[in-house]
């Protein structure tokens, strides 16, 4: 619910549990020997709470200025203000900077009036002297103590303010605007770091004084860093409880979430484009918005904060919400680039015969791909491999009675292609510099219309003329010399390149909306809650070891949910790290997220295809649970890894839990049913291994417990002591407090078991 106090000028936000309130200072503070109202405080908007929901609305408080400090701080550099432009006395990082066309680079933004529309409030500022005009919009998600919030920009000056630089306003800065903590506290910042094969480990740090920046430059998300953080004080929350306050940036290019700690003990959050090498020229009658953020605050710890986002994510984020996604077969690391459609059909019938539902051919289809030197930008069939096109291949998976899928790279071209040699200049680039080569290919400049329109029509005609159900869109180098040489360099090229992708996707879904979408970008380097908007499912790491794959799950899990994780079985022998894990330990580790197959089903025996077959339909019973379900994180995948490798700093493992065991559960909405995965990466000096602590089960309901996978018991010794608590019936209450015995022993074994409400509750 969105209200506006009149009486003390307040606006308010409420949710189901929290609050988000601001306020326009009525009356300014004084500062010691500067009396100028410019540097009172009076008119600014504040922030006055950003917390638990009260249960007395009054209590919520009004805006007072912070008073200034000797003659080096005023009101506006040390007040919460929720949208400090770049102007008068400020120090901080502003939320917009600007240069009008005079060249003046002073901001003066004024409150002037505001709309609520259901769960909508918009607040309008305006920089008179200029026209500008500032919009800030909120939305309020009440079912998941969310809120989300953006800056619009406009030039509403008339032709008259026009000067050399053609009327146009200059934002060299944009950010969807600031929020704070409560003064004074020590805060941990929780974020998701890593790198190629290496994505979303978690990491935690106190937050010093000074400025924190996580960013990408890289024209696109990123594997290094991901638009996502939570912050709790005094590092007292965990995963079952205590206050976090966490966001996400719903942007796809360049990108910055900055914390600032002031010498005053105020934290800000201030999350928008990336400034480096950027700036747009807003001319009069243009406007601009920042992306949005999304951000929230629990009182019950990080599980909490993950199972509102995921929530959020499933009812109103995914295109596709929560339908169930397919198991799916893909081909790269069976056959690489050498695909073919005898080989394709060879092992869509096999990928048919174990249950899976979706047949993915990876790379290689398309143009002279014979490698990773040629051929994209080619989106036509290679007809080598596929002399009859890709027809044949499609009807006979359809016949299969699985849907068919396709990778393309859209918004790449390789040198060596028909696409380059004919529009050498559709490329990101400086004349006269080195156009840098990454995977032997460069980046198609999207802020060409033309281009715009060719990769639409590329997508639209592939998706149009043949059967597919299932795209992967891949994007696998960064952008590097973002030069655009037919408007001058414009250094918005970023900005028009995303909003050009998420074009192009919008008028995909509307043409084929029977179409799912994978992000995929050389693993997980585009995954966040924008490109989420557009996209079904994500692929979260070329890193497909099921031991290093539960600590980029369990950060990826922290933000995003499990009906967007694929995840797939791969070879025995990892070809990253040479690991080898069992076909179960691989199964069960897939099996947290949307399942996929990606070994070479040509070398599975016969045995290996019979448990992959009854892995698959477990997975499909599972399945509403583990995409649709609310997860609890148990015990931490990152504290079973070395420090360093997976999270750069363990968080502490609470006690009674085990540091080389991986445990979670998704349980229903209705707690009528939930799955537990145990994981045991490593057992060390033997000893009795501690239960594992359920959660989210209805404390009054009786559930039995059920092993699901292994069939076989799990440790055949006839001793009570280490049988387990498979086939017990307990309360919620009882087995949340006795835990589950998990007879595992060995390194690298695991196991799935249900939990099922006795049909007498
Ligand atoms: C990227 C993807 C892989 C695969 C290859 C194909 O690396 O992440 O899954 O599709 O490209 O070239």
């Amino acid at each position: 619910m969105i209200r506006f106090d009149a009486s003390r000028s307040l606006w308010i936000l409420e949710t189901a549990s929290a609050a988000f309130a601001f306020g326009l200072a009525r009356r300014g503070s004084s500062v010691d020997g500067f009396p100028q109202s410019r540097l009172s405080g009076e008119g600014l908007l504040l922030q006055t709470w950003y917390g638990p929901r009260l249960p007395d609305a009054s209590e919520y408080p009004e805006a007072v200025p912070e008073p200034g400090w000797a003659s080096f701080s005023t009101p506006a550099s040390l007040s919460p203000e929720i949208f400090p432009a770049a102007g008068g006395p400020r120090f901080g990082e502003p939320s917009l900077a600007c240069v009008f066309p005079d060249g003046v680079r002073d901001s003066a933004l004024r409150y002037r009036d505001y709309s609520i529309d259901g769960e909508k409030l918009s607040v309008f500022l305006d920089d008179s002297a200029y026209g500008l005009e500032v919009e800030l919009e909120f939305i309020a998600h009440p079912a998941w103590d969310l809120f989300s919030r953006r800056a619009i920009v406009r030039n509403r000056a008339g032709g008259s303010a026009a000067s050399s630089s053609g009327g146009s306003v200059l934002i060299e800065s944009l950010l969807s605007g600031a929020v704070y903590l409560n003064r004074g506290g020590e805060y941990r910042l929780t974020h998701l770091v890593g790198r190629w094969a290496g994505e979303t480990r978690i990491e935690r740090c106190p937050l010093g004084e000074g400025r924190f920046t996580i960013d990408s430059s890289r024209g696109f998300t990123s594997h290094h860093a991901n638009p996502f953080f939570a912050l709790d004080a005094g590092a007292r929350a965990d995963e079952d409880s205590g206050d976090v306050r966490f966001g996400c940036l719903a942007w796809s290019g360049n990108w910055k979430i900055s914390f600032e700690r002031d010498n005053f003990g105020l934290v800000k959050i201030s999350a928008g484009y990336q400034d480096r090498d950027f700036s747009i020229p807003l001319s009069s009658g243009q406007e601009v918005a920042s992306p949005s953020f999304i951000f929230g605050f629990t009182r019950g710890g990080f599980g909490a904060m993950s199972r509102a986002l995921h929530g959020w994510q499933r009812s109103a984020l995914s295109p596709s919400g929560s339908e169930l996604r397919r198991v799916l077969y893909n081909s790269w690391e069976a056959t690489a680039f050498s695909v073919d459609e005898a080989g394709q059909t060879a092992l869509a019938e096999k990928a048919a015969s174990l249950g899976v539902e979706l047949f993915v051919m990876d790379d290689g289809w398309f143009g002279e791909r014979a490698n990773d030197r040629a051929g994209l930008g080619d989106w036509t069939v290679n007809r080598k491999k596929f002399p009859r096109g890709l027809g044949p291949l499609i009807a006979r998976v359809k016949e299969l009675g699985m849907e068919f899928g396709l990778w393309v790279e859209p918004e790449m071209v390789n040198p060596d292609s028909d696409l380059y040699r004919a529009h050498p200049d559709w490329i990101y680039h400086y004349p006269g510099r080195t156009r840098t080569e990454m995977r032997n290919q460069f980046v198609l400049n999207l802020s060409i219309p033309a281009v715009e329109v060719f990769v639409f029509e590329a997508m639209h005609r592939l998706l149009s003329e043949n059967d597919i159900r299932f795209v992967k869109w891949d994007l696998n180098r960064s952008i590097s010399e973002p030069g655009s040489p037919a408007h001058g360099h414009p250094r918005d090229a970023n900005v028009r390149h995303i909003e050009a992708l998420y074009r192009i996707m919008s008028r995909l879904r509307s043409a084929h909306p029977d179409v799912r979408f994978q992000t995929c970008s050389g693993g997980g380097g585009r995954i966040d809650t924008g490109i989420l908007a557009y996209f079904d499912q994500c692929w979260p790491s070329d890193n497909t070891d099921a031991s290093d794959r539960l600590c980029i799950q369990e950060g990826f899990s922290l933000a995003y949910g499990a009906h967007l994780m694929e995840s797939w079985v791969t070879a025995r022998k990892n070809w990253l790290n040479g690991r080898e894990l069992s076909l179960e330990y691989r199964f069960h580790a897939a099996m947290a997220g949307v399942l996929g197959i990606g070994e070479n089903l040509a070398h599975w025996n016969e045995e290996e295809a019979a448990a992959a077959k009854s892995l698959i339909a477990l997975y499909k019973d599972l399945r509403p649970l583990v995409q649709n379900g609310n997860l609890y994180r148990l015990e931490s995948a990152a504290s079973s890894a070395e420090a360093g490798a997976c999270s750069a700093s363990v968080s502490g493992i609470p006690s009674g839990r085990h540091p080389e065991r991986t445990s979670f559960m998704y349980t229903a909405d209705d707690a009528s049913r939930a799955v537990l995965f145990v994981f045991l990466e490593r057992n060390r000096f033997g000893g009795r291994m501690p239960p594992v602590y359920p959660q989210g089960l209805d404390p009054e309901a009786r559930y039995v417990l059920v092993q699901r996978s292994p069939e076989s018991p799990l440790f055949p010794l006839p001793s009570a002591e280490i049988a387990g608590s498979a086939g017990m019936t307990l309360s919620g209450a009882a087995w949340t407090e006795r835990g589950v015995s998990v007879p595992l022993r060995e390194d690298h074994t695991s196991a799935i078991f249900e939990f099922k409400r006795s049909p007498s509750n």
